[in-house]
């Protein structure tokens, strides 16, 4: 069963597949084409963490694939009410895939485990790579490439970072990382995040200083301090990251036609600026709707194409 917990579950070519698909769908959609190529299918979504983009991404994307979805939340009772195996043979026995954002990266790995069925990783503390998919088919949009390109991490080196440098070394991308040391990426670590094979282009670069990692980006990226289940950090990391605030003048030390990214939700005024969140440069809303195109693309590649 293949499933897509991280981006190490899949080859580069298989990649590059997913955004094809992602294009070809998103290009349908947007003429108003509606291909079912999900016809009759099930998504279950299970959210322990609280959600926008990633639940109307794949409630909507399913739905404009021909099939359907559910929200499961608490009520469920994850964990507590019946053992993990037992919701995880239950659900796949009558769902054909699973969407799940948990507290915890391990909970995810043992519900693919005992799944009949393909499980996705909808955020965990340690990855998201739903959104570093639809991250890089925006990209890819904006510069018509991705191979070669700079990509500016400037915050703590969390889920959404971890995701983007295993994509980064998948396509050929320049990663640079900006983090106080506490909050950067060990080297002891990285070997452990990405896989052996690399992509030609891919470099890695980390930093304390954002100056320099965003010198010479095509892309700057920030994300916020306090993820969610870190709220008891919170006052300590805002002193932290204080000096890691993506302003007008920190874009200006960028390429001259870079783009600024977020995940979102954002904290207006801590990580981002109002300026920059607001300024030409900024594609977060284009991004936040390519979560939809991208896991479209994943899903039908999950699912028709993958399992063969
Ligand atoms: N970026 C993202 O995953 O957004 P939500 O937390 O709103 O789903
Ligand atoms: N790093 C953030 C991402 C939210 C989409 C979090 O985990 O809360």
């Amino acid at each position: 069963m293949r499933h897509f917990i991280t981006l190490n579950d899949i080859r580069a070519a298989e990649l590059d597949r997913i955004l094809e698909l992602s294009a070809i769908i998103k290009r349908e959609s947007k003429q108003s084409e509606r291909t079912p190529y999900l016809s009759g299918k099930m998504l279950a979504m299970i959210f322990e963490k609280q959600s926008l983009r990633t639940r109307i991404s794949f409630e909507t994307g399913m739905f404009q694939l021909g099939g359907n979805s559910m929200f499961l939340g608490s009520e469920i009772g994850f964990g507590k009410r019946e053992s993990v195996k037992d919701i995880s043979e239950v659900l796949s026995s009558m769902v054909d895939v699973i969407m799940f954002r948990a507290m915890s990266h391990s909970s995810v790995v043992e519900l693919a485990k005992y799944s009949s069925c393909p499980v996705i990783n909808g955020l965990t503390d340690q990855a998201h790579p739903c959104q570093a998919l639809a991250d890089v088919l925006t990209m890819q949009e904006v510069f018509g490439k991705l191979q070669n390109l700079k990509l500016a991490w400037i915050g703590d080196a969390n889920n959404v970072a971890v995701s983007l440098l295993r994509i980064s070394a998948k396509l050929g991308m320049k990663f640079s990382v900006a983090a106080p040391p506490k909050f950067q990426f060990a080297s002891q670590t990285i070997e452990k995040i990405i896989d052996k094979k690399i992509t030609d282009g891919f470099e890695l670069e980390l930093t304390e200083d954002p100056a320099q990692a965003v010198k010479d980006a095509h892309a700057v990226y920030t994300d916020v301090w306090v993820s969610m289940g870190q709220e008891a950090e919170e006052e300590e990391r805002k002193k932290i990251f204080a000096p890691y605030q993506v302003d007008a003048v920190l874009m200006k030390k960028a390429q001259k036609d870079a783009i600024f990214l977020h995940c979102l939700p954002a904290r207006r005024g801590l990580e981002v600026t109002d300026d920059v969140m607001d300024s030409p440069q900024s594609r977060i809303v284009h991004q936040a709707e390519n979560r939809l195109h991208a896991q479209k693309g994943l899903l039908v590649w999950l699912l028709n194409e993958a399992q063969k």
